[in-house]
């Protein structure tokens, strides 16, 4: 399983690096990311469990976080009261967005980040996806609201982008009107 030791911190390096895509079939050892990240996701996100592994509840997981500079993300939405959606996506690219911009009320977080982040990171409200799964066939995909931003905040890391660096520094809440709060 992923713990917590295992996930790279902010100031490591290899966070900044743009990973590159994945060849088909997959490498064991990425289908062995997948599945670990989508139990830690799980695991991190029921109470009695996060307690028992001392996780941080987290919703994503990019492979670049564990070292892996592959464009693979895993992401665990609890869509009902104990009840979770997984979601794969490899070489995932968008290929639109609504002019609408969101922001989550009370700030994102990541599990690479340690440390209270305060500000607004602008996200799109609405993204169409084109991805791979993991037996590598192409699918599409429209996401709104919480998991469109969760899907940037994931590709981000793909780019060696972590949320800080898209709150303005000295106007954290910079734009505010213009956005609406999620
Ligand atoms: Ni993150």
């Amino acid at each position: 399983m992923i713990r917590n030791k295992d996930i790279l911190d902010e100031k490591d390096k290899r966070l900044r690096q743009k990973s590159t895509d994945v060849k088909f079939p997959l490498e064991d050892k990425y289908k062995k990311f997948i599945n670990d990240a989508i139990e830690m996701l799980t695991l991190s996100q029921i109470e009695e469990e996060a307690e028992k592994y001392n996780l941080r509840p987290g919703t994503g997981l990019s492979a670049v976080q564990v070292g892996l500079t592959k464009r693979i993300f895993v992401i665990v939405y609890e869509y009902e009261d104990g009840k979770f959606d997984n979601y794969v996506f490899i070489n995932p690219k968008i290929i639109s967005n609504s002019q609408e911009m969101i922001y989550v009320e009370g700030g994102e977080g990541c599990l690479s980040v340690n440390r209270e982040v305060e500000g607004i990171v602008p996200r799109y409200a609405r993204l169409k996806v084109e991805y791979y799964d993991e037996k590598g066939n192409k699918h599409e995909m429209r996401l709104r609201e919480d998991l469109s931003v969760i899907f940037q905040h994931e590709y981000d890391h793909l780019e060696g982008i972590l949320f800080p660096d898209r709150i303005d520094k000295r106007n954290p809440y910079k734009n505010q009107n213009n956005m609406r709060a999620i």
